[in-house]
């Protein structure tokens, strides 16, 4: 029986990965430990609710005296830190809140973990533990035409949020040099698939879309992502905590690199097809003043993860595109459901005085 910690287990990656872990394994128990932000959400699941194998905890990972009694109580052999605040928008407009999760929350959780793993009159680990920090390829700034991230590309951050991603990164690979601590770092390009919340592309663009809105695009919307399907990082993630060495980044990605317009064109082309919906069509693109600091091109390398562990992704874009769209149309409760909270009022906010959006 393995136990897991993982965190920020209810928001799009997190909850994909719980979901993706206990369909594909019987003897693991996870332990979710979620703040349930406006982007923690409980009904992404509701399969796994009344699973045994199942823990949701509701908390803070900055929080010592709890992240301290979870690992007391539980003992997990592994940690998975995926809580983070993750929307570059919202981290220009409120860097403290990236600060507190994406830095002070890391190296929270690492304390803790070296406090219940190490002994420390022998300065030996305990057999079979690991911590993940899942980071991001937005660490790494960004791209001319040309060229990859690797493992070894410098750190470049240029916003608030990615800038606390690689203070984070930097304190657990420290952890790691300093105590010998055993820890494994991430970094995946731009997800997509179900349970996003839509702030972010894909999501936002297929709501606003099929009720007929304005699809806010920034600048010329030629700035170019590396698209990886989510459960490919699910599959990336169990493949690190089970084989990556210690110590070492893994880059994650597919090659898959899209122009934001193209993604737009082809959310409206395949919705204008599936919906039978003429109105959906090119003339509800609307290009809004470029965002701050907007990184033109980010593009991963995945050499390193394939050749030493194997990973490969298994959805192309074209097939999970078409997933992710159908899953959208096919849980208009679920998006109803998000869209009413607090949603209206974040959009309204970072779209204030747009009227063209109107
Ligand atoms: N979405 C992407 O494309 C992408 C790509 C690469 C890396 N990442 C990283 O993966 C991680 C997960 O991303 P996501 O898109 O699922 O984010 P998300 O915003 O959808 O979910 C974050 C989750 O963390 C929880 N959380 C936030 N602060 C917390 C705290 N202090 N304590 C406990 N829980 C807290 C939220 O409630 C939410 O459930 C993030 O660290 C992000 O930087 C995301």
């Amino acid at each position: 029986m393995t136990t897991y910690l993982v965190t920020g287990g209810a928001g799009f990656i997190g909850s994909n990965f719980v979901l993706y872990m206990l369909e594909r394994y019987k003897d693991i128990t996870i332990i979710n430990l979620d703040k349930l932000t406006y982007a923690g959400n409980l009904e992404n699941l509701r399969k796994v609710e009344k699973d045994p194998r199942y823990v949701f905890v509701k908390g803070d990972i900055c929080d010592e005296k709890l992240t301290a009694s979870l690992l007391e109580e539980w003992d997990p052999d592994l940690i998975v830190n995926f809580a983070g605040e993750s929307h570059v928008d919202r981290s220009i407009k409120d860097p403290d809140a990236f600060l507190n999760t994406n830095v002070k929350g890391v190296v929270n959780l690492l304390q803790r973990a070296k406090d219940a793993w190490l002994d420390p009159k022998s300065g030996k680990w305990k057999e079979g533990k690991r911590f993940l920090q899942v980071g991001t390829d937005e660490v790494y700034g960004y791209l001319g035409k040309d060229g990859y991230f690797t493992e070894t590309t410098p750190l470049s951050p240029h916003s608030p949020y990615s800038a606390s991603k690689a203070s984070g990164d930097m304190f657990a690979k420290a952890f790691f040099d300093t105590y010998h601590m055993p820890v494994c770092i991430t970094r995946c390009s731009n997800n997509y698939g179900a349970f996003q919340y839509p702030e972010k592309l894909i999501p936002l663009m297929i709501n606003n879309a099929r009720k007929h809105k304005k699809l806010p695009v920034y600048g010329d919307g030629m700035q170019i992502r590396d698209w990886l399907y989510v459960e490919d990082h699910c599959k990336a993630i169990d493949m690190v905590l089970k084989k990556g060495r210690p110590g070492e980044v893994y880059n994650i990605g597919g090659h898959n690199e899209r122009t934001n317009v193209f993604i737009v064109n082809t959310i409206i082309k395949e919705l204008r097809e599936k919906l039978n919906d003429d109105l959906i069509n090119e003339d509800l693109i609307i290009h809004v003043e470029d965002r701050p600091g907007h990184d033109r091109r980010y593009g991963i390398d995945p050499t390193k993860i394939r050749n030493e562990l194997g990973w490969y992704p298994e959805t192309s874009f074209e097939e999970g595109i078409i997933k992710t769209i159908d899953w959208y149309l096919d849980n208009e409760e679920w998006m109803k459901n998000v869209v009413d909270g607090e949603y209206m009022k974040y959009y309204e906010d970072m779209y204030a005085g747009r009227e063209e959006l109107k």
